[in-house]
């Protein structure tokens, strides 16, 4: 799988010990940044894990801010991107098999890096179950995008 990583400062110590695990896994895991622990703005790393799916350069990403929330809510504003901070490993693959969670989000002030390792397989792993019920519930939200919100 083509996977797109990226973090702000505060997930910047999160993000090699995720491409790592992932590359081990066999996947391909692009590094769309930040490069230090210099502050930088978390919204501009989820555009572009944005971007690298809406254009089709990855099937999924990894987004990693400090508390992953900020790093959730900036991805979720994308159209047909899905964003889920997930600190456990039931959410971690429920997430996809239930709601098609295309950005996993992490907070590298909340979670140390096996964890974070654990986390990234059981996400990647995961497939999304296609049963009707979630494919309607998706449909419902992929309407909310389709209103702008209203
Ligand atoms: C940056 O200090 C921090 O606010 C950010 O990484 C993230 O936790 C936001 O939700």
């Amino acid at each position: 799988m083509n996977l797109a990583v990226a973090s702000d400062h505060g997930g910047f110590p999160l993000k090699a010990r995720v491409i790592e695990e992932l590359r081990k896994m066999g996947h391909q895991a692009a590094d769309l940044g930040t490069d230090s622990t210099e502050a930088v703005d978390y919204p501009d790393y989820a555009r572009a894990v944005a971007q690298a799916i809406l254009e089709g350069r990855a099937e999924r990403a990894v987004l990693i801010c400090g508390s992953g929330a900020g790093a959730s809510v900036a991805a979720n504003k994308f159209r047909g991107i899905r964003a889920a901070t997930c600190h456990d490993s039931y959410s971690a693959r429920q997430s996809v098999e239930d709601d098609d969670v295309n950005v996993l989000c992490l907070g590298a002030r909340v979670i140390g890096p096996e964890l974070a390792a654990d986390l990234v397989r059981d996400y990647v792993n995961a497939r999304f179950s296609g049963a009707e019920r979630h494919r309607r519930r998706l449909a419902e939200i992929a309407a909310f995008e389709a209103n702008f919100g209203k």
